[in-house]
C-alpha cells in the first residue's frame, strides 16, 4: 500500500498548560507517536509552559512517564524517546502576570511555524492571548489552538471569539474538537463523497432514520465540578455529536478545503428545527453495587445535571425533511461504543410476501472501539427448502482490512497538531459555527431549566433511561444495541 503523508514543516510548538491532564494524557504521548512514525520534522520542537517551575529535566521526566502510561504499544522504544526528549523545552509563564514571558520569547525561533496550544481554562484564553501578543510572540503567520470548552453557551462564544479575535484572524485560531480528529470520522466523508454507491440514496426518499450513540461506560467522577456545569448537553452534544450530525447530514462542499466544507456543515447547524421537550429525555445515573452515583461522582447531592441525554432532532431541508435524526449519549451505559447507524427504508415492494418483514439496509460506521463499517444486507439462507431471507453484515473492520497500517492510525489529537503545523483548518471548527451550535442548544437547555426538569435517574450498566428507548419505539423502530 502507498501512503502519502504530507510533510510538515519544522515548528515551535508551545503548550501551554503542558502539565495539565491532557497534555499528560493525549497531547504529548501523541507527539511522541508522530516522532515515532517519523512524521516530526527536523528541527521540530515542543515547549512546555505552565505557572509551575520546573526544570528542562523535570519536565522531560514528565513526559517519559506519560508515554510510558499513555503511549500505545510498540512505540515504547527508549532509544527513540531519548531523541524526541531532546526536541522539548520548558518555561516557566504566569498567564495572568508578566512572569517568564521574555523567556518564552527568546526561545522563539524566527524561521519555522509557531503554534500555541491553548490546553487551559477558558478563561484564561484572553490572558495569554494577550501576553502573547503584547510580548511580540506572536506575528500574523502563527497559529492557536483552542481546547473545548469553547464558552458555556451562545454569549460566552461570542464574548470568547471576540476577545481572540482582538488578537488574531479566523485563518489563526484552530478550535478543537477532537472528535473531527478520530479515523473513521473522517471515513464517513471519504465513504460519502469517495463512492458513487451511498450519496443517490442518502437522502429522506431513502433513509428511514439516523441514529447516532456516544455511549461510556466510565463515570464522571475526579471532574465532577466541570462536568456538573456542563452535563452530557454541553459537554457532548453541543461540540462532538454536533459534528458527526453535521458530517453525516451536510451537502457535498464543492472541494475539500477548509471552508467549503466548514460552509456545509454551518448550513446543517441553521436548519435544526428546535426540539420539543416531548422529545427530550434525560437521565442521571444512580447507584449500583460498588458503583457510586451520579450525585455522589459530581459531589452535588441535590444535582439535575444531566449524565444522559437522548433526543429526536429534525433537520429542515430538502434533504432531510421528514428522516428523524436520533442522538444518544452518556456515562455509566452498559459499553463503551460509539457508532452512526443509517438505517435505510424497506423496499418497497417485498416480492418474497410478506412474512420476510423488515428488510432495511443498515449501514453502521463503528467510531471506537473496533473502528470499521458494517452494512446489513439481505441474501438468501444458504440450502434447500425455498426462498428464506436472513439479514448478514457485510463487515470491514480497519485491523482487519489495512492490517499493520491500522495500528499506526493517528490518535485524534496528533493528528489535529499535525494539521495546525501544516496550517489546514478543515477539521477545526470555525467562530460561527461554534455560535450557531450554541444558538440551538441555548434554548433547549433553558426549557428544561425554566420547567425545572429533573433528569431520570437509569441504572449504571444499563442502556439509559427507559424513556429514552420509548422515544424509538412509540414510533415502530428500534435503537441499535449498545455493544458490551
Ligand atoms: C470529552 C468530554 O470532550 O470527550 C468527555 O469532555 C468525554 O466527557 C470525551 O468522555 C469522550 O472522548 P472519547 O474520544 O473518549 O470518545
Amino acid at each position: 500500500m502507498v501512503s502519502r503523508v504530507i510533510p510538515v514543516d519544522p515548528f515551535d510548538l508551545v503548550i501551554f498548560g503542558g502539565t495539565g491532564d491532557l497534555a499528560r494524557r493525549k497531547i504529548l504521548p501523541g507527539l511522541y507517536r508522530r516522532f515515532w512514525a517519523g512524521q516530526m520534522p527536523e528541527g521540530a520542537r515542543i515547549i512546555g509552559a505552565s505557572r509551575k517551575e520546573l526544570s528542562e529535566k523535570q519536565f522531560r521526566s514528565f513526559i517519559r512517564e506519560a508515554i510510558a502510561e499513555f503511549g500505545i504499544e510498540g512505540v515504547d522504544d527508549k532509544a527513540k524517546i531519548d531523541a524526541f526528549l531532546k526536541q522539548i523545552h520548558y518555561v516557566a509563564v504566569d498567564a495572568k502576570g508578566e512572569a517568564g514571558w521574555d523567556d518564552l520569547r527568546k526561545l522563539m525561533r524566527g524561521d519555522v511555524v509557531r503554534a500555541f496550544y491553548f490546553s487551559v481554562a477558558p478563561s484564561l484564553f484572553g490572558d495569554i492571548a494577550e501576553r502573547l501578543n503584547k510580548n511580540k510572540i506572536t506575528d500574523k503567520h502563527s497559529r492557536i489552538v483552542v481546547e473545548k470548552p469553547f464558552g458555556h453557551d451562545l454569549e460566552s462564544a461570542r464574548a470568547l471569539n471576540r476577545t481572540l479575535a482582538r488578537f488574531f484572524n479566523e485563518a489563526q485560531i484552530y478550535r478543537i474538537d477532537h472528535y473531527l480528529g478520530k479515523e473513521t470520522v473522517q471515513n464517513l466523508m471519504a465513504v460519502r463523497f469517495g463512492n458513487i454507491l451511498f450519496e443517490p440514496l442518502w437522502n429522506a426518499q431513502y433513509v428511514d432514520h439516523i441514529q447516532i450513540t456516544v455511549a461510556e461506560t466510565v463515570g464522571v467522577g475526579g471532574r465532577g465540578a466541570y462536568y456538573d456545569h456542563s452535563g452530557a448537553m454541553r459537554d457532548m452534544v453541543q461540540n462532538h455529536m454536533m459534528q458527526l450530525l453535521c458530517l453525516i447530514a451536510m451537502e457535498p462542499p464543492y472541494c475539500f478545503e477548509p471552508d467549503a466544507v466548514r460552509d456545509e456543515k454551518l448550513k446543517v447547524i441553521r436548519a435544526l428545527d428546535p426540539v420539543p421537550a416531548g422529545d427530550i429525555v434525560r437521565g442521571q445515573y444512580g447507584k449500583a453495587k460498588g458503583i457510586d452515583s451520579y450525585l455522589s461522582d459530581s459531589e452535588h447531592p441535590e444535582s439535575i445535571t444531566e449524565s444522559f441525554i437522548a433526543m429526536k432532532l429534525h433537520v429542515s431541508n430538502w434533504r432531510w425533511k421528514g428522516t428523524p435524526f436520533y442522538l444518544r449519549t452518556g456515562k455509566r451505559l452498559k459499553g463503551r461504543s460509539s457508532e452512526i447507524a443509517v438505517v435505510f427504508k424497506d423496499p418497497p415492494h417485498s416480492i418474497f410476501g410478506e412474512r420476510d418483514g423488515r428488510r432495511g439496509n443498515v449501514l453502521v460506521i463503528r467510531l471506537q472501539p473496533n473502528e470499521g463499517m458494517n452494512l446489513r444486507v439481505t441474501i438468501k439462507e444458504p440450502g434447500p427448502g425455498g426462498m428464506r431471507l436472513i439479514e448478514v453484515p457485510l463487515d470491514m473492520s480497519f485491523a482487519d482490512a489495512l492490517g499493520p497500517a491500522a495500528a499506526q492510525v493517528a490518535d485524534a489529537y496528533e493528528r489535529l497538531i499535525m494539521d495546525v503545523i501544516r496550517g489546514n483548518q478543515t477539521l477545526f471548527m470555525r467562530g460561527d459555527e461554534v455560535e450557531a451550535a450554541w444558538a440551538w442548544t441555548d434554548p433547549l437547555i433553558a426549557g428544561w431549566t425554566s420547567r425545572g426538569d429533573h433528569p431520570l435517574t437509569y441504572e449504571p450498566g444499563s442502556s439509559g433511561p427507559e424513556e429514552a428507548l420509548m422515544l424509538l419505539h412509540r414510533e415502530g423502530r428500534r435503537w441499535r444495541d449498545i455493544e458490551q
